[in-house]
């Protein structure tokens, strides 16, 4: 059987899997960008001035990466999710409301980042099965990254990983 391949040389089938792959780390992301905005408004207490900026650094970071995911799905020729309708009915990371204390803040990143963990290395293994490499790379710089800051939380949070 001869492989049906795109403009990037691809399999045509494996980038549409990936691609509806990466739509669900995409709406999953955009959660957790929004749980950083809201700590990043409504924390307080006496670490305000320490974590308010952290916060803010977080979701310019996940910004960054949220339109690095879309792109990653048009280069592959899907169409990224762009309504909330669609982030809230494929997102399993906690929804983060009215959070004001820092230790629940800091664990509300802690769980978010625990579900896109788990997705990124679902996705790391399909395009490395597809040989898809500017996927695989996205992911594995992800995944490194966000590990380092699950440690720095925990030992923020004085706890074992
Ligand atoms: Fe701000």
């Amino acid at each position: 059987m001869i492989m049906k391949r795109n403009s990037i040389g691809l399999s045509t089938e494996k980038s549409d899997a990936i691609s509806k792959e990466l739509n669900t780390l995409l709406a999953n992301f955009q959660r957790y960008y929004q749980n950083l905005r809201g700590i990043h408004w409504n924390i307080k207490g006496k670490r305000f001035f320490e974590l308010h900026p952290k916060f803010e650094e977080l979701y310019t970071d996940a910004n960054l990466k949220v339109d690095a995911i879309a792109e990653r799905i048009l280069t592959l020729g899907g169409i990224p999710y762009h309504t909330f309708e669609d982030y809230t009915q494929h997102s399993k990371v906690p929804v983060g409301k009215n959070v004001t204390k820092d230790e629940d803040a800091i664990r509300l990143i802690v769980d978010s980042l625990k579900e896109l963990l788990v997705i990124e290395r679902r996705i790391l293994n399909a395009s490395d099965e597809a040989a898809d490499e500017g996927t695989n790379a996205m992911m594995s710089d992800f995944i490194t990254e966000q590990e380092k800051t699950v440690w720095m939380m925990k030992a923020w949070l004085a706890e074992a990983i």
